[in-house]
C-alpha cells in the first residue's frame, strides 16, 4: 500500500459499540469480504475509517475521539471515528432519501404507476442528505495528514456506497487535490430509470459522484449504466470505451473492481463449534431429504416471494420430487422499519406457509423459513445444500453467491440470477435464470436436482476457482493502483 493513509467513510462502520448486561462496553463486528479487505488496508496504513454512530455507545465515542480497533484475526489494528449525526437529520438521510429514494432507485424497486412520488417532504429529507454528506466531507478534510495538513495530499480516501453519494464532490471543494475514489455497492440505474428523480437531484447526485477520481463498481454492467447516466448531467461528456467522463475541468476514471469474499475467514467460522450443532440440527430437520437453500437479508430486492412461487411450481409440476426435496430460507432481519420490507415479508411468510399446506405430508414441512441474524447456521447450511437459489431481481453483487460455493460439501449446483453483479463472474458455472421467470426459475431448480454429480462437482470446481480469483485484498489494490494512476494523469 506504499505507506499512503487509508482513509475509509461509510454509513455503517465496520463495528458498533454496546454496554452488556453487566455494564461492559462489548464491540459488534460486520463480518464478510469488505470489511476484511478495508481493514486490512487500514492496518497496513494506519489509516481510519469514519462512520455514523449507531448506538448510544458510539455517539458516546464519537465525543472522545477515534477508536482504536482490533482487526479480524491477523490482520492488526486500525481506527474508527464515529460521526454523531443530529437524529432527525440522520433519519432523513438514512430511511428518507438513501433507503426509501436510492436504494428503490437503483434496484428498480418502484411501482411507478403509484410511487415515487416527490413531495415537500423528499425535498426536506435531501436537504438533510446533503447536509450529512458534507459533515462526513468535513470530517474527512480534517483528518490530521490530509492535502495541506503537512503530508501534502497523502491520503486515499476511499468513499463507500449510495449514502455518501455527494461527499466526493463536497470533500473536492474543502480539498481540492484530495485523492478520492467513491464506490457503489449497489447496481446504478440507467438513464431512463435515473430520470424519475427530479431533474435538480439528479444532477447533483451524479455531479456529486464525479467529485471523485475514480468511480467503482461491482460488475461491468453497473460501470455501463453509470456512464449512460452520465449523458444526462449538462457539461459532462462521455467516454465510454475507455471510461472516463470529463466534468467541471476534470477526468473522472470509471473502474470494475468486483468485491471478494475471505475465505480464511469463512473456513473458521464454518469450523466453530456453534456452526457443527446447527448442521446436526439441519440434519435431524431435513433427514433424507436434497436441500434448496436461500440466504439473505430480508431485502425486496432479493427477490423472495418469486423463490417460493418457484419453488410451488416445482413441486407442482414434478410430482417425484415431494417429499424428497425441502426448501430452507434463512433470512436476515433488515430494513424492517420501513412498512414496504414489513408488507413485502408478510406476503413472503403467507407464499411459504402456501407451499406447507399444498404439499406438507407428515411431521416435516417442504419449507422453513429461519428470520435470524444466526451466521453459524447460515454457513453450516451452505455446507449442506444440493441446491442455492440466488434469485435477486437486481444486485450489486451478492457475496452468497461466492460464499455458498466457496463451503459446500455435496456437489451443490448454484442457481443464479443473470441481473446479480456476481453473475459476470460466476454465470458460466451456474444455472442462469430470469429472476421475474417464476416457472423458468422453477425449472432451473429442476435442472439442478437433476444434474449428474460429475457435472455437478465440475461446475462446483469452477466456482471456488472463480472465488479464489478475487481475494478482498485484490478490491482495495486495483482501486488505490487507478486512484494513484488518475492522479499521475492530472
Ligand atoms: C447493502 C449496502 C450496504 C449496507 C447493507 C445493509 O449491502 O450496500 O451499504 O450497509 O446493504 O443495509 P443497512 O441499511 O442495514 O446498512
Amino acid at each position: 500500500m506504499d505507506g499512503r493513509h487509508v482513509i475509509v467513510a461509510s454509513n455503517r462502520g465496520p463495528v458498533s459499540f454496546e454496554r452488556d448486561d453487566a455494564g461492559r462496553v462489548v464491540a459488534r463486528r460486520g463480518a464478510g469480504g469488505l470489511v476484511t479487505a478495508l481493514t486490512g488496508a487500514l492496518s497496513a496504513t494506519g489509516g481510519r475509517w469514519i462512520a455514523a454512530a449507531m448506538s448510544e455507545e458510539d455517539r458516546r465515542l464519537a465525543g472522545t475521539g477515534p477508536v482504536e480497533v482490533e482487526g479480524p484475526a491477523g490482520s492488526g489494528s486500525y481506527r474508527v471515528r464515529f460521526l454523531a449525526l443530529e437524529p432527525r437529520a440522520y433519519e432523513a438521510y438514512y430511511q428518507g432519501i438513501s433507503n426509501r429514494v436510492l436504494w428503490f432507485l437503483n434496484h428498480y424497486l418502484w411501482d411507478t404507476a403509484r410511487l415515487p412520488s416527490f413531495d415537500a417532504g423528499t425535498a426536506g429529507a435531501w436537504l438533510a442528505y446533503r447536509q450529512v454528506n458534507e459533515s462526513f466531507a468535513a470530517t474527512l478534510a480534517e483528518e490530521p495528514g490530509g492535502a495541506g495538513g503537512g503530508w501534502g495530499g497523502t491520503h486515499a480516501y476511499l468513499v463507500q456506497d449510495y449514502h455518501l453519494a455527494l461527499a466526493p464532490a463536497a470533500l473536492r471543494r474543502l480539498r481540492p487535490d484530495a485523492r478520492i475514489a467513491h464506490f457503489w455497492h449497489t447496481p446504478f440505474a440507467g438513464p431512463d430509470y435515473l430520470a424519475i428523480l427530479p431533474r435538480e437531484l439528479r444532477e447533483e447526485l451524479l455531479a456529486g459522484t464525479l467529485g471523485a477520481d475514480v468511480v467503482g463498481f461491482q460488475a461491468p454492467g453497473w460501470a455501463r449504466q453509470f456512464l449512460a447516466a452520465c449523458r444526462l448531467l449538462p457539461g459532462a461528456s462521455v467516454d465510454a470505451r475507455r471510461r472516463r467522463v470529463r466534468f467541471g475541468g476534470r477526468e473522472v476514471s470509471v473502474g470494475v473492481y468486483p468485491v471478494g469474499v475471505d475465505t480464511a475467514g469463512l473456513d473458521a467460522l464454518a469450523a466453530s463449534e456453534e456452526a457443527a450443532a446447527a448442521g446436526r440440527a439441519l440434519e435431524a430437520w431435513l433427514g433424507d431429504r436434497r436441500l434448496v437453500l436461500r440466504a439473505d437479508r430480508t431485502e425486496l430486492s432479493k427477490n423472495v416471494l418469486r423463490g417460493f412461487l418457484a419453488f410451488e411450481a416445482l413441486l407442482a409440476n414434478r410430482p417425484d420430487l415431494r417429499g424428497r426435496v425441502a426448501m430452507l430460507a434463512m433470512l436476515n432481519p433488515s430494513r424492517l422499519d420501513l412498512p414496504e420490507y414489513r408488507a413485502y415479508l408478510d406476503d413472503c411468510l403467507a407464499a411459504a406457509a402456501r407451499v406447507d399446506e399444498r404439499f406438507g405430508e407428515g411431521p416435516d414441512d417442504p419449507v422453513r423459513v429461519v428470520i435470524a441474524d444466526d451466521y453459524p447456521a447460515t454457513l453450516a447450511a451452505h455446507a449442506r445444500y444440493d441446491v442455492l437459489l440466488v434469485n435477486p431481481t437486481f444486485d450489486g453483487m451478492n457475496l452468497v453467491a461466492k460464499e455458498g460455493p466457496w463451503l459446500n460439501r455435496r456437489d451443490g449446483a448454484l442457481v443464479l440470477s443473470e441481473n446479480a453483479g456476481a453473475f459476470s463472474e460466476l454465470g458460466r458455472h451456474a444455472v442462469r435464470v430470469s429472476p421475474f421467470d417464476v416457472e423458468g426459475t422453477a425449472a432451473a431448480m429442476a435442472a439442478a436436482l437433476d444434474m449428474p454429480v460429475a457435472e455437478r462437482r465440475r461446475r462446483l470446481r469452477g466456482l471456488r476457482r472463480a472465488v479464489l480469483a478475487s481475494p478482498p485484498e485484490r478490491w482495495v489494490r486495483r482501486q488505490l493502483g487507478d486512484l494513484d494512476a488518475a492522479n499521475a494523469a492530472r
